[in-house]
């Protein structure tokens, strides 16, 4: 069946492997990507995909909403799956209204995109909002535990506060107006085209330079590590199969203090590029922690995994194993990245 589907936020990072999975897995659909091209919005990323016949790119803010209305009635589309966002967390320690404004006030424009366009024919059939979400609206666990669907909401930072208040307007316009909608809340992610400001392309870009590693506070912070292209099949199986109105939580069972990771990672640097064992591990430098942070997080996926077959692909050890490689791969992408106004971030960022 044809489907014309929105994707948001494809030149970011999970974006952009979720859009080159659609545009190649469904050829009889259109995907459009719609995004703003911010810092993080990269048209590097989907390169290998502009050309196909079914891939259309559309340069728009979801803050200004006559241009998604715009956008909404040229392409009458069926589905949008919604990942543009604000997404860094210290990034919202030193600027919160910034993620307001587009992660509560875009998403609230999206859906009433929707609504309009959706709203005229008088019925939903078909229709889907798919919302991509985090884990992190639900806080921080002790040393035991999961979260769970029905984990009640406790976000600690302004990113979390922000992608909370969305996912709550995403299940008032199903409540209130009956939209047709989905939302994932996912587990931190790794991979190809991540951005370099987040833990493992940061310590990779650093590593190759070597440059200090800085590890938050005691560095015993957990976090659970999802390949990106596993968070991508997931999205496609509950887009496609999930309950109307559900939430899912995904994830793959993989926590890792972040010290652990770090040494991990270390080791797979001076492996693949023929340096001394040990080499890159005396550039970890504990520094001050992040103001807020959470403990602990680890996803039950227990839900995904019945209802909807899903299970990642591969294990934490490929997954980064394949991630080194890529960045090795790819010096031109990282070193075009961190040129420019990302080196005023960190300027400011470790100075806070
Ligand atoms: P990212 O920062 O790499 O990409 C965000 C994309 O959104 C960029 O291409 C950017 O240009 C675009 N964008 C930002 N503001 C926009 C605006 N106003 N209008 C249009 N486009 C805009 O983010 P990511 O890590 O790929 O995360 C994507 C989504 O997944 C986010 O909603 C995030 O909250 C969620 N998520 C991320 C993770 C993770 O580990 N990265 C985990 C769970 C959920
Ligand atoms: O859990 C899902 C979330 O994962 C997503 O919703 C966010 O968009 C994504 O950015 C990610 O958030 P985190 O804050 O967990 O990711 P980050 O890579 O920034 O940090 C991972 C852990 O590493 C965290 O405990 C903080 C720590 N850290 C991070 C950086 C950047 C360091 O110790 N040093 C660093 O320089």
């Amino acid at each position: 069946m044809s489907k014309t589907i929105i994707i948001t936020g494809g030149a970011g990072f999970i974006g952009s492997h979720l859009v080159r999975l659609f545009v190649n897995k469904y050829p009889q659909y259109t995907i459009i990507n719609l995004d703003a091209l911010t810092y993080a919005g990269n048209l590097e990323n989907t390169r290998d995909i502009e050309e196909k016949s079914n891939y259309i790119f559309e340069k728009a803010n979801i803050l200004d909403a006559p241009q998604l209305e715009k956008i909404f009635s040229k392409y009458n589309p069926d589905g949008v799956i919604h990942l543009a966002a604000e997404s860094h967390v210290d990034r919202s320690i030193l600027s919160p209204l910034d993620f307001v404004y587009t992660n509560v006030i875009g998403t609230v424009n999206l859906l009433n995109a929707c609504k309009t366009l959706w709203g005229q024919s008088g019925n939903y059939e078909g229709k889907r909002f798919y919302h991509v979400s985090t884990d992190e609206v639900y806080g921080a666990l002790g040393d035991t535990g999961f979260f769970t669907e029905s984990t009640k909401y406790d976000p600690h930072s302004p990113y979390s506060a922000s992608k909370a208040s969305s996912d709550h307007f995403v299940r008032a316009y199903h409540d209130t107006y009956g939209l047709p909608i989905v939302i994932s809340n996912c587990s931190n992610n790794y991979g190809p085209n991540h951005f370099p400001e987040k833990l493992i392309p940061l310590f990779i870009n650093n590593c190759l330079n070597k440059k200090p590693l800085p590890v938050y506070g005691d560095g015993l912070y957990t976090r659970d590590w999802l390949f990106v292209k596993d968070h991508a099949t997931a999205i496609d199986a509950a887009f496609h199969h999930g309950k109307n109105g559900d939430t899912y939580n995904i994830g793959g069972f993989n926590e890792w203090r972040n010290i652990d990771l770090v040494k991990l990672l270390c080791k797979l640097v001076d492996e693949k590029s023929g340096r001394p064992a040990g080499e890159s591990e005396q550039l970890i430098t504990y520094v001050k922690d992040r103001p807020g942070h959470d403990r602990r997080y680890a996803i039950d996926a227990s839900k995904i995994n019945k209802e909807l077959g899903w299970k990642p692909s591969v294990t934490f050890e490929e997954g980064l194993s394949q991630t080194i490689d890529w960045y090795l791969a790819n010096t031109e992408w990282l070193n075009h990245i961190v040129s420019g106004e990302y080196q005023a971030y960190y300027s400011l960022q470790y100075n806070r």
